[in-house]
């Protein structure tokens, strides 16, 4: 056998969205999408730009050679490829890099979904600002019209655009002050007043039984928290553990009729076990639910992006 070819590791080449897709998700006013997803990796458009995030090198180097052959049978180029290392250990998270493209241009870049528009800025850290795995939900959640959304682990609160933009009155929580301002310049981005949104820099841990004894109510919550963190005063979050602590504070806020996104990107809680736990929650608190599976996104391959369920109160 050649020694060079048995020392060539085996991986399972990514998948490619059509060509033809770009076009389908322009139409849509949707310039934010993936482009591809790969076991040790994925690629996502970004307006003009292209982010490739890798596990390691070998499916840095699969993704960029894919990335140039999709351009070339698509006829759409990147103005510029940013790279992000994806570590194991949260601590070891850094931001991408811009590998090709014009140096002086600014960081920061505005992307549209179904022409909801969204700031992104590369250099605020490992993540650019939306979780494109997540436009599904924010589709549904425009479709539920809410008229009271509790967007709890906000981020830059995008679902909160979506539903500002059908008129709901909504609070944003967020341990990240800096992150609930980009939130903010995601509304003002859409022509949406804060007058009708409130943003709490806390840890929705702690706010959501305090809103409960205030006597706050919503028919929208959404739930979608990292698999750990940890507040400044050390608290520790850990969605395995807190799942049922968060379902259960959430059902004490939930109107009749309210829906509740259950999200996480914890492997171990798919949807099967979202549903079975959040149904026990339900069951003690003596809440009758109904379960919402939506169909699964054409740029993410079965396996590959959040597990996401809607819990529907009745
Ligand atoms: C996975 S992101 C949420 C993404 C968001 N739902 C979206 O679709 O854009 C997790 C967010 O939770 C926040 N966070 C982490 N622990 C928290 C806590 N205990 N209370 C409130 N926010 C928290 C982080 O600052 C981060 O912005």
């Amino acid at each position: 056998m050649n020694a060079s070819f048995s020392r060539r590791p085996l991986i399972k080449p990514a998948t490619w969205i059509a060509p033809a897709e770009r076009g389908v998700f322009e139409t849509a006013g949707t310039t934010a999408h993936r482009l591809a997803s790969g076991p040790d990796g994925w690629v996502e458009r970004l307006g003009d730009d292209v982010m490739i995030s890798h596990k390691n090198d070998v499916a840095l180097a699969e993704l960029i050679s894919g990335l140039e052959k999709w351009a070339q049978e698509s006829g759409w180029f990147p103005s510029r490829v940013f790279t992000r290392f994806l570590p194991l250990k949260n601590d070891e998270r850094i931001s991408p890099i811009l590998r090709t493209g014009d140096m002086t241009l600014p960081l920061t870049t505005v992307v549209t979904e179904n022409g909801v528009r969204y700031g992104l800025d590369f250099a605020a850290g490992y993540s650019h600002g939306l979780f494109l795995d997540q436009r599904i939900n924010r589709t549904q959640l425009r479709l539920l019209k809410p008229k009271r959304m509790l967007n709890t682990f906000a981020y830059t609160c995008s679902f909160t655009v979506v539903a500002g933009l059908v008129g709901a009155e909504t609070l944003s929580v967020d341990l990240s002050k800096k992150s609930l301002d980009r939130g903010r310049q995601n509304l003002a981005l859409n022509g949406i007043s804060e007058a009708k949104h409130r943003f709490i820099a806390d840890d929705a841990q702690e706010l959501m039984p305090r809103l409960e004894r205030k006597g706050e109510r919503f028919d929208a919550i959404i739930l979608d928290p990292p698999t750990f963190s940890r507040n400044d005063k050390g608290r520790l979050w850990q969605v395995e553990q807190h799942f049922e602590d968060l379902v259960n504070a959430a059902l004490e806020l939930a109107m009749p009729k309210c829906a509740i996104l259950l999200s996480t990107n914890c492997t171990k809680l798919d949807t099967v076990v979202l549903e079975r736990r959040s149904r026990q929650c339900a069951k003690i608190k003596r809440r009758a639910v109904d379960y919402l599976r939506l169909a699964p996104q054409v740029d993410f391959p079965s396996g590959h992006g959040s597990s996401t369920l809607w819990m529907m109160v009745r």
